[in-house]
């Protein structure tokens, strides 16, 4: 049997967890890190496969771009590889203008490693394969030595490969927004959001996941939502995935302004507290009184009624 040689280029979260899963298959896998060069081995010069799992970040503000795919660029062009297989997250059209500018065999297949339970607990049995149909059978015909034949393969062009990536991140960020709209629905309905989330899931046309609302983080947060949602809604300039990001922007703020708030009163309850103990006021609650709402203006009855911590 032909034995497969492998370089993973970026070695992150996507390159570390994708070499454990392609990892005790026969694979020759080697791999590369710009940042971690004691995880640089190269045992080939060019490999039959290399997947590139680089940084793509959103860079905001007037000379940023939605996604940047510079490293992308880099990667592919510092090494050398017959099949290169983008796991990157990147704009639809990027693998075609890659492909087009460094004249080498690319696709694109989108990843779905995550950082939580919420993604780390699903089991992915499918890989999706985009752009030149040979190219894609030949990744293939090496994963096909990882999984076993229930695994499914989809092949496609690239652009549609990419989109599907952003179609996934920005839907998984909209249910945790809509989730987080009816938990402050059923806040002011006086509804138990636990019990309404556990009656919406029994329909089998509802999928649970990503229903969960945390009261101490009503929103979502994460590393790649916060960068994709943002990045296909302003190149595609589409209008409700604005609102998702915005109504995700006020959930996010008021919970900080929230936290603020309730910090700030911490700290004047605790002042409050030291001045009251202090001896010069003595026994006279009335002058004590006085001063704490000519000082403070507030909490007199909060403080008298509050026990000392
Ligand atoms: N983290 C996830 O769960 C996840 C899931 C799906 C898709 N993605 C996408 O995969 C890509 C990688 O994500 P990540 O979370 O692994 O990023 P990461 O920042 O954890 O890792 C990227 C690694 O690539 C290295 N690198 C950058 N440029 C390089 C180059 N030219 N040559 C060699 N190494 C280079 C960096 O040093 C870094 O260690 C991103 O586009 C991300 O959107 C991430």
């Amino acid at each position: 049997m032909k034995e497969y040689s492998v370089l993973i280029i970026g070695y992150g979260v996507v390159g570390h967890n994708l070499f454990r899963e392609l990892d005790g298959h026969g694979l020759l896998i080697d791999t590369v890190d710009k940042k971690r060069p004691e995880l640089n081995q190269r045992r080939r010069n060019r490999y039959d496969v290399a997947f590139v799992c680089v940084d793509t970040p959103r860079i905001a503000g007037e000379n940023g771009t939605p996604c940047d795919p510079s490293e992308v660029i880099n990667a592919i062009r510092d090494n050398d590889a017959y099949l290169f297989v983008i796991k990157s997250t990147v704009l639809p059209g990027t693998t075609e203008a890659i492909r087009g500018l460094t004249k080498k065999r690319i696709i694109f297949s989108p990843e779905y490693y995550g950082g939580t339970q919420h993604c780390n607990n699903f089991h992915f049995d499918f890989t999706i394969a985009g752009g030149n149909r040979e190219d894609c059978k030949k990744l293939i015909g090496m994963l096909q030595r990882v999984y076993d034949a229930r695994h499914q393969f989809r092949i496609t062009d690239s652009k549609t490969a990419e989109l599907v990536k952003y179609m996934e991140n920005a839907y998984l960020a909209t249910k945790v927004s809509f989730c987080n709209q009816f938990f402050q629905i059923a806040e002011k309905a006086g509804v138990d959001y636990e019990e309404l989330r556990e009656l919406f899931v029994l329909d089998e046309r509802v999928n649970p996941s990503h229903t969960f609302v945390y009261r101490d983080k009503p929103y979502w947060d994460s590393h790649c939502l916060n960068k994709d949602v943002p990045a296909i809604a302003e190149y595609f300039d589409a209008p409700f995935l604005k609102s998702v990001i915005a109504f995700n922007d006020s959930c996010r703020d008021s919970c900080r302004d929230r936290a603020e708030r309730e910090q700030e009163k911490k700290k004047r309850m605790q002042d409050i507290r030291k001045e009251f103990t202090d001896p010069k006021w003595g026994d006279n609650i009335k002058k004590t009184s006085e001063f704490l709402s000519s000082y403070y203006g507030i909490y007199i009855t909060g403080l008298l009624d509050t026990p000392d911590k």
